[in-house]
């Protein structure tokens, strides 16, 4: 079996952090989102790995590289435009050849192993299997409407209510889906939906199998999803690899503390994560809060939120919350009496006062 990750796509919904990086690569827990993904594929022992990469190719090759560390083995495969999920496999059909494939979406992260979802598309002789998982919000996904145990309707982001079991960015296919591929059509955003293939598939007489989530799952697609994984992360027994503790400073339990790390006057609430080099002094950090490589934070308190390498919060009289900094930010008080207050922010911030 081979594996691809869909990597390409623009992440518009993630402006302005994805004008400057890939959304996969947002660190959560302070590891970029593919990294989970390409560590429960290597788990089930897959060793080639199709990536599938778009505007953000040079970012994402230089992240993942030749896949050594994993044990796997990379092949980049460049989609033009992204035109959608069933395009993104056509585009990998020869990297794919005649084996059985697992996908995985790049911006998805969960907490189950992958080797139940691939034991049930053979036990069941699929020709697809698809992980499922129920939400409040069946409209925003792909939807799957099942009937005695059998997946007998799919639906792209339906407008009224069929199911809220929705289509996860988790699929195991066999070659047929090609064939399936060639018989759709652009969707009305525009895009070839691997929903409606899937669908072809079911029409064409194609098994289609399914197992349900076991654990949670998240679509990282909106910043809110990305805190919250951040959050359930953070929260998992095995999310927080190690802690440890810096003299003259309050600690609770479940702190990863980076290399070169500098803590005064501090007080660090786990679960968090403090990245190699950061500086804090007279703050106050966490709980739920991953900050990046050599950030600062200076005379500030931060909670349930990512703060990305390089950035600096200084002086910040009241409490930061539910908040993804980017790389290279400074947020500074100055303390200087001024009543005005002076931005230099990017297209598409998002400022809260
Ligand atoms: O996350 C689950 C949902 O993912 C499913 O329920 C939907 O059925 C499925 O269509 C998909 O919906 P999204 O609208 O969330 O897909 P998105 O455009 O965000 O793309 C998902 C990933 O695939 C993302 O990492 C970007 C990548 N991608 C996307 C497109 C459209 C590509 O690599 N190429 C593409 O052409």
């Amino acid at each position: 079996m081979k594996a691809l990750i869909l990597s390409g796509g623009t992440g518009t919904r993630l402006r302005p952090l994805t004008y400057t990086n890939a959304k996969q690569l947002i660190p959560v827990a302070n590891k970029p989102i593919l990294y989970y993904i390409i560590e429960k594929i290597s788990k089930v022992g897959i060793e080639d790995v199709g990536i599938i990469v778009g505007d953000t190719h040079q970012e994402i090759k230089i992240a993942v590289g030749n896949g050594n560390r994993w044990g796997i083995r990379t092949t980049f495969i460049h989609q033009p435009f992204p035109l959608g999920l069933a395009h993104a496999v056509k585009t990998a059909s020869s990297f794919i050849g005649d084996s059985d494939f697992i996908m995985i979406l790049g911006d998805n992260l969960f907490q189950m192993e992958l080797d139940e979802i691939i034991n049930n598309f053979y036990l069941n002789n699929s020709n697809a299997s698809l992980l499922l998982h129920r939400v409040d919000n069946p409209s925003e996904f792909g939807v799957a409407v099942v009937e005695n145990g059998r997946i007998v309707k799919l639906v792209e982001k339906p407008e009224d209510f069929i199911s809220d079991l929705i289509v996860t960015g988790v699929y195991v296919f066999d070659k047929s889906i090609f064939n399936a591929i060639s018989h759709i059509n652009p969707s009305p955003r525009g895009e070839l939906e691997i929903t409606d293939a899937i669908q072809k598939l079911l029409e064409m007489g194609g098994k289609v199998s399914y197992t349900l989530t076991s654990g949670w799952w998240k679509d990282t697609g909106k910043i809110c999803d990305v805190l919250e994984a951040n959050r359930l992360i953070l929260d998992s027994p095995d999310g927080i690899a190690g802690s440890s503790c810096v003299l003259g400073t309050l600690f609770n339990n479940r702190i990863h503390m980076g290399q070169n790390v500098t803590v005064e006057n501090s007080v660090i609430q786990g679960p968090a994560v403090i990245g190699d080099d950061a500086v804090i002094t007279g703050s106050c950090i966490g709980p739920y809060t991953s900050v990046g490589k050599r950030v600062e934070i200076i005379n500030s308190h931060i909670e349930n939120s990512i703060v990305l390498d390089n950035t600096k919060v200084e002086n910040i009289g009241k409490k930061i919350s539910g908040s993804l900094i980017g790389k290279n930010v400074t947020i500074k008080n100055s303390k200087s009496g001024q009543d005005s207050l002076s931005f230099l922010l990017g297209d598409d911030s998002k400022i809260a006062m």
